[in-house]
């Protein structure tokens, strides 16, 4: 399973890339706001950052004008993968836009028969969101664990992206789930690093260490 980063902040793409084990961004509408920077400069400062797909995500509701914020903003840079929510009129765009040749990334998605929907009309992302499900105590694993099923039965190649995710664990699920791709807050990152038994290893080696003679 890859692993994107779900955030438009800059400093923490680049932090999270020194790492070497992020395979792209994700943005959506929220991000973006939360950096108060102009759309386009901040969407190609990470494509400079980052050389995978980056999903940045139209705000139109009507096909037409779904379409034609896409073909502006994948104009910006090859990489671009344009996002669109799980409506009808984005199931519209999608189509077109797939057969543009313009890579979309299906959003807001909360059930296998949108995933199946999005994928039906050539998306080449779908985005199943766990957290929101977990936040009113229901199973977001399930939904990313039946998608799964529903793509490898019918050798479908719509890519899954597990997004939303709250914790490490949802990480863990969701690669034990199946899923191609998990989109992960810096916050997530940090935390799937991190191991109390790990820094109290490192803790004991360094004090052995003090007893190795040294000349
Ligand atoms: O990529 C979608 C993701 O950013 C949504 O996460 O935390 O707003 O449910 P959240």
């Amino acid at each position: 399973m890859k692993l994107f980063l779900d955030t438009a902040n800059v400093t923490e793409i680049r932090e999270a890339a020194a790492l070497g084990v992020i395979s792209g961004v994700t943005t959506n509408p929220t991000l973006i706001a939360k950096e108060g920077r102009d759309f386009k400069e901040t969407i190609l400062e990470i494509t400079k950052i980052v050389d995978g797909p980056i999903s940045a995500e139209v705000v139109s509701l009507d096909a037409q004008g779904m379409i034609k914020e896409a073909i502006e903003i994948a104009s910006w840079h090859p990489n671009i993968v344009i996002k669109i929510p799980m409506i009808w009129e984005g199931l519209k765009a999608v189509k077109e836009l797939s057969n543009k040749g313009i890579k979309t990334n299906v959003t807001l998605v909360f059930s296998p028969s949108q995933a199946l929907l999005a994928a039906q009309a050539g998306a080449t992302y779908v985005s199943p969101f766990i957290g929101r499900f977990t936040d009113i105590s229901q199973d977001g694993i399930a939904l990313i664990s039946d998608i799964v099923d529903i793509f490898t039965l019918h050798d479908i190649k719509t890519k899954i992206i597990a997004a939303s995710i709250r914790t490490p664990m949802d990480v863990v699920n969701a690669a034990k789930a199946g899923a191609d791709i998990a989109t992960v807050p810096y916050k997530v990152l940090e935390q799937m690093v991190k191991h109390p038994m790990t820094d109290i290893g490192v803790q004991r080696f360094l004090e052995d260490w003090k007893k190795v003679p040294k000349k």
